[in-house]
């Protein structure tokens, strides 16, 4: 059989999920993720550029990996761990820290966003990218399923490994992205991008009464009897040919049309919320254990390697 190729992919433990996230990201992960021999990783350091709550961030972990687990990730197919854990992925950001430049980093779009609007950027968010190369690079990772947003991140792990390897000799394969394109862009309630950022959302693992109140919220503008965000929205979750019966059956008939959508949401997210109340943090606690043992044994033998070539080891 031929050897799979190695994907890993990183998340941040921030936040609730809508439904924009499930299709735009989660659900194509879950289809992909058997494919290759799979790498799942909570950026908990990436989250330390920004979190100042001990105890928000510590939720935020245990979220993450119930809401990845609930929409269909099996912990025994993938390497399922927290970047805190396997010290060797700060251990590797700090050499290739040393072989970029200051302005090479300076060029980074996290970087210079956060610089533009007249904020102080950290040194952990300038180093950023190093600590994600490292993420990538310590695996000899080939493929990176990632939004849009971070295409620059794995170019720049790309750089990391390149320059690396001229100084040392070869050790790191260079990683390409794979980027999630076809769903598009999901809308919000209010017709714009669904983001935790306009408060337009609808979550993915809310209560009935919590999904209702979003799909009644959402605005039914219309050129023709067609409201287009509600249909938008429901394409996602029923097949087209009976979604256009159902609306031209209901031209105008908004309310029924949202309890429709209602039923199919709650028909697709009620089992996963379900999974998802059934993961204890003791769950929790032994699935990012296990994964450590296993990401922390290929991590060190990598960095031996890397020590070995850079000339510390004697
Ligand atoms: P938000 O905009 O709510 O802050 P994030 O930026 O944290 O969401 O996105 C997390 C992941 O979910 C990314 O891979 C992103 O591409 C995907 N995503 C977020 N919003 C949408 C959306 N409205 N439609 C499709 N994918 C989305
Ligand atoms: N920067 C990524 C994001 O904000 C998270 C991340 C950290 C990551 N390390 C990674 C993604 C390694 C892929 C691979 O979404």
């Amino acid at each position: 059989m031929a050897h799979k190729q190695r994907l890993l992919t990183g998340l941040q433990p921030s936040g609730t999920l809508h439904i924009g996230n499930y299709f735009g990201a989660l659900k194509p992960f879950v289809d992909l993720y058997t494919e290759y021999e799979s790498y799942l990783m909570v950026v908990d350091y990436h989250a330390l550029t920004t979190m100042r709550d001990p105890e928000a961030l510590r939720a935020a972990i245990f979220n993450i990996v119930r809401d990845y687990i609930a929409v269909g990730v099996d912990p025994s197919r993938v390497v399922l761990f927290k970047q805190s854990d396997v010290p060797q992925h700060t251990e590797l950001a700090w050499i290739f820290e040393c072989l970029v430049t200051v302005p090479f980093l300076m060029q980074a779009h996290a970087y210079k966003d956060k610089v533009a609007k007249g904020l102080e950027a950290n040194a952990g968010l300038f180093n950023y990218p190093m600590l994600m190369a490292a993420d990538i690079l310590l695996y000899d990772t080939d493929i990176v399923p990632v939004g849009e947003d971070q295409r620059q991140h794995i170019e720049y792990a790309r750089e990391a490994a390149s320059k690396f390897n001229n100084a040392f000799g070869e050790i790191f394969t260079p990683p390409t992205e794979k980027i999630f394109e076809g769903v598009g862009v999901v809308p919000g309630i209010d017709g714009k991008k669904m983001s935790k950022s306009y408060g337009n959302t609808i979550p993915l693992f809310g209560t009935r009464e919590e999904i209702t109140k979003a799909v009644m919220g959402i605005v039914t503008d219309s050129t023709g009897g067609r409201p287009e965000t509600v249909y938008a929205i429901h394409a996602l979750f029923r097949d087209a040919q009976e979604l256009d019966v159902l609306y031209e059956n209901n031209t105008n008939n908004y309310k029924a049309l949202k309890e429709a959508l209602i039923e199919d949401i709650e028909a697709v997210v009620a089992p996963m919320r379900e999974v998802r109340n059934s993961i204890s943090d003791d769950d929790v606690r032994t699935i990012l254990a296990n994964g450590a043992a296993t990401a922390g044994e290929r991590a060190a033998e990598k960095m031996q390697e890397v020590k070995a070539r850079i000339g510390v080891t004697v």
